[in-house]
């Protein structure tokens, strides 16, 4: 299967790796959804390959002009502070006003990044914009009082800027997230869909052995954190019926984590069968756990959403092995 190293064309890579997804279509297998779910490869291969998506990572810039934003708004709290040492009262006055102002600024771009984080974009920018409101009081004081610029306008503007660059990356990212959303909303998986839609643009320079190998890295992480958060789970919880659940559970996922990390090996000397085979072991062996948790009292399981996320990201990574291995 040499033929299919080195690097493809990708709109090319995405249709090889989507269209023969058995391993979805084996765990459904009738022939409705199997329609369906050819339909939705289509679906992701068309966005993955819609140049009206960008794949910068506007996320990432975003919170790269935050940080610079509130180092810019502590350079100026300090600069402000060790003003007022030196300052009459009049100019005090206006000086204690904005120290408060820029104290306040600084708070709310770290909450800004936080609503970043949490996917909450309306409040990130109300967040900045309220920022920016501060910082523009502060020069408003000086010009009331003293009809003057503050000293310190240049680094205001600066700092504006960057509230500004923060703004416009997150409305970037909110077209972006939407155009994914509506592609994706009518695919029956849709969380599967998006984020193999974003995971193809963000590698869209990875040949095909690159994204499998990345691919099943971060399996490996989305399994380790099921590991440690079933550690913490053990040391915090007080349930017994649970905790001898998890300790099963426990030896279970470390198996699953020997089994992908046994497949990366496997990946790089073109063993795609054991490396298909690892990974497929991990998954049984953590619905194996899920069904230790269920137990005949069918249990809540608080392993779920993180076994979600595991359990896509491992569908994706068998996806492109089986691309890999010319199947
Ligand atoms: C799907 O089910 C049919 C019987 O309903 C069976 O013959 C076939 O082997 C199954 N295919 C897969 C991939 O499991
Ligand atoms: C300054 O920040 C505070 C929050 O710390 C906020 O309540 C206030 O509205 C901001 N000021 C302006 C003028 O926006």
């Amino acid at each position: 299967m040499g033929s299919l190293r080195g690097h493809f064309p990708f709109f090319f890579v995405v249709v090889l790796v989507l269209s023969s997804n058995h391993i979805l279509v084996d765990a459904h297998n009738d022939s409705t959804t199997r329609v369906e779910l050819e339909a939705d490869f289509k679906v992701i291969a068309e966005l993955a390959g819609n140049t009206a998506i960008p794949n910068t990572d506007f996320k990432s810039l975003a919170k790269l002009s935050l940080t610079n934003a509130i180092a810019s708004c502590n350079a100026i709290h300090s600069h402000i502070n060790s003003l007022l040492k030196i300052s009459n009262s009049y100019t005090g006055r206006c000086l204690t006003g904005c120290s408060t102002n820029y104290e306040d600024a600084v708070g709310l771009i770290t909450k800004s990044l936080a609503a970043l984080e949490a996917r909450d974009y309306v409040e990130a920018k109300a967040l900045i914009s309220d920022a920016l409101a501060n910082a523009t009081k502060c020069e408003d004081r000086f010009q009331e009082l003293l009809q003057l610029n503050s000293p310190f306008i240049l680094m205001k503007a600066k700092f504006g800027r960057l509230c500004l660059i923060g703004i416009k990356h997150i409305n970037r990212l909110v077209r972006k997230e939407r155009l994914i959303t509506e592609g994706c909303s009518h695919t029956l998986d849709k969380e599967l869909c998006k984020s193999s839609v974003e995971f193809f643009l963000e590698n869209k320079g990875l040949s095909l052995q690159g994204l499998a190998k990345l691919a099943v890295e971060k399996t490996l992480q989305d399994c380790t954190k099921i590991h440690n958060h079933i550690s913490v789970l053990l040391k915090t919880s007080s349930d017994e019926c649970l905790l001898k659940k998890l300790r099963s559970c426990s030896g279970h996922y470390q198996t699953a984590i020997a089994k992908i990390r046994d497949s990366l090996p496997a990946l790089e000397c073109k063993r795609y069968g054991d490396a298909r085979a690892w990974v497929g072991a991990a998954i049984d062996w953590a619905e194996t756990c899920e069904g230790v948790i269920a137990g005949k009292s069918n249990t809540k399981s608080p392993l779920t959403p993180l076994k979600t996320d595991f359990n896509r990201q491992a569908a994706l990574a068998l996806s492109v092995i089986y691309k890999l291995a010319g199947n």
